[in-house]
């Protein structure tokens, strides 16, 4: 067999209202296209042949993904865009599959399933469901030999009755799509090409039922969307908690597409793991946790509240709570960001820790450095950013700022609340502090001072 998958995603889905092309909306972090390529692509087909509207973002995010383009730019209708789709397919193609760029969760095996009843000679095999809610679907009527598919808008009262709907996934023969596209008609209430009609002009039609009703879910507003994101985020989940994870509330645990989570690790509720997230084993993320495009190693613990964006966090760190990892943030093995520490462009060797309250940004720490309270780099000057370095073993006491550019030697002890505004050399002790006053039984003449000054009703 020489099969062409044609994937329809043309037109901006205006029931979405939004500026972005519907098939880009974002389900489990990537484009909803993108299921659908993937799914395209474990067919074995020969070609793949997706129908957009112009050159543009969907264009460009089927690129270089093993898709051909055919362009649709006047939207015409759904048997319009497979004309077009059709013509881009080679002359050696025996079979067709189409498949609707807005139905992303559709299952290869069904798929496959789909096919194997195709290949025994119909023109035209066909995914239907039964729905609860078949409204806006195509509705399947099965008539003896004849099947008729009757669009949502052109149907009667009766035939919406039916709970049958069309998944919009067909499977033929590549010789009866090319006689009886070009013969499809636009008489109907929305004056579009259907390739629904497609049903009644074949001289044998099948008909298969979607094992599964969430499957064959289309997106056509974003109330829909989050739906499938639902069905998507159980799919992850399910895998992940048969890999290993534990979840404390799987319903409230948000894991993108494309994350890997270790064995043994445990996800609170209210934890969000973003992008390409490498999570490590034995990891633990406390409640309301968000972590984007970034690796965190095995044993690491983040604790409530914390964020960490574009990082990388060696094996057994403890980070937060109410931690920010901002992008450009690599930890060493065994490290410690603490309550309200925000780092960026910072590395910290293996054992450095930043326990409280600090701000370590573009920063160089070396191993087993000890960072005080309340520490600052300084790190910009009003026009330009510039670094601090801080090599091994150096202790910072709290309340400490680093005018950057600073370089601190190994194993230098920093007195707390000194201001660092020149290198410090290995081994010293540096502090810089106002000197101290002590002025002996002042308190009360103090206060008496304060009182006199005061307004009435204040003394
Ligand atoms: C379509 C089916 C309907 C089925 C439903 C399943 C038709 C006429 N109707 O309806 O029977 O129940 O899917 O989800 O086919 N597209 C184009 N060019 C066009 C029109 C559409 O590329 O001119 C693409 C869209 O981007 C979309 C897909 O085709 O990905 C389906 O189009 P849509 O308008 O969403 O059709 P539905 O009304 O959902
Ligand atoms: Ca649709």
């Amino acid at each position: 067999m020489n099969l062409a998958v044609i994937i329809l995603a043309a037109g901006q889905g205006k029931r979405m209202k939004s500026s972005l092309p519907k098939v880009l909306h974002r389900l489990c972090g990537r484009p909803m296209i993108d299921y659908v390529v993937d799914l395209a692509r474990s067919l074995a087909a020969t070609q793949i042949i997706a129908v957009v509207e112009k050159e543009g973002p969907v264009a460009e995010r089927l690129r270089g993904q093993g898709v051909e383009l055919a362009f649709q730019p006047v939207r015409l209708g759904t048997g319009d865009a497979t004309r077009i789709g059709f013509s881009a397919a080679s002359k050696d193609v025996t079979h067709v599959l189409v498949l609707n760029g807005d139905v992303p969760l559709l299952r290869t095996e069904t798929v496959r399933d789909l096919r194997e009843r195709g290949e025994n000679g119909a023109d035209l095999t066909l995914l239907a469901a039964d729905v609860s809610d078949p409204r806006g679907y195509g509705r399947v009527f099965v008539e003896g030999s004849a099947v008729r598919i009757v669009e949502d808008a052109d149907a009667t009262e009766a035939e919406r009755a039916s709970k049958r709907i069309n998944a919009g996934v067909y499977f033929g023969d590549a010789k009866f799509f090319a006689q009886e596209l070009p013969r499809l008609s636009k008489e109907n209430r929305q004056g579009e090409y259907y390739l629904t009609d497609l049903a009644q002009r074949a001289s044998r039609c099948e008909v298969i039922c979607a094992p599964d009703e969430a499957e064959i879910l289309g997106v056509n507003n974003r109330e829909q969307l989050s739906i499938v994101e639902v069905e998507l985020r159980k799919r992850k989940n399910r895998e992940l908690m048969l890999a290993g994870v534990t979840m404390r509330d799987p319903a409230h645990t948000y894991v993108d597409w494309d994350v890997i989570v270790g064995e043994e690790s445990e996800l609170y509720p209210g934890v969000v793991l973003e992008g390409k997230t490498i999570l490590g084993a034995k990891c633990t993320v406390y409640p309301g946790v968000r972590i984007v495009e970034s690796q965190i190693a095995e044993g690491t613990v983040v604790l409530d509240g914390s964020v960490i964006e574009s990082s990388i966090v060696g094996p057994e760190a403890h980070v937060g709570p109410m931690a920010h990892l901002r992008p450009g943030t690599v930890l060493g093995s065994h490290c410690r960001v603490g309550n309200f520490v925000e780092t960026k462009k910072a590395t910290f060797g293996d054992g450095s820790k930043a326990a409280h309250l600090s701000y370590i940004g573009d920063a160089e720490i070396g191993k087993d450095v000890n960072i005080g309270c309340g520490t600052i780099t300084c790190n910009y000057d009003g026009v330009r950013k510039h670094k601090t370095v801080i090599e091994d073993g150096v202790f910072v006491g709290s309340d400490t700022q680093f005018v950057a550019p600073v370089r601190i030697g190994r194993g230098a002890v920093i007195a707390s609340g000194t201001t660092v505004t020149e290198d410090v050399p290995p081994e010293a002790l540096v502090l810089a502090r106002a000197p101290r006053v002590v002025k002996e039984n002042y308190a009360p003449r103090y206060w008496s001072k304060r009182r006199e000054q005061a307004p009435e009703g204040h003394r």
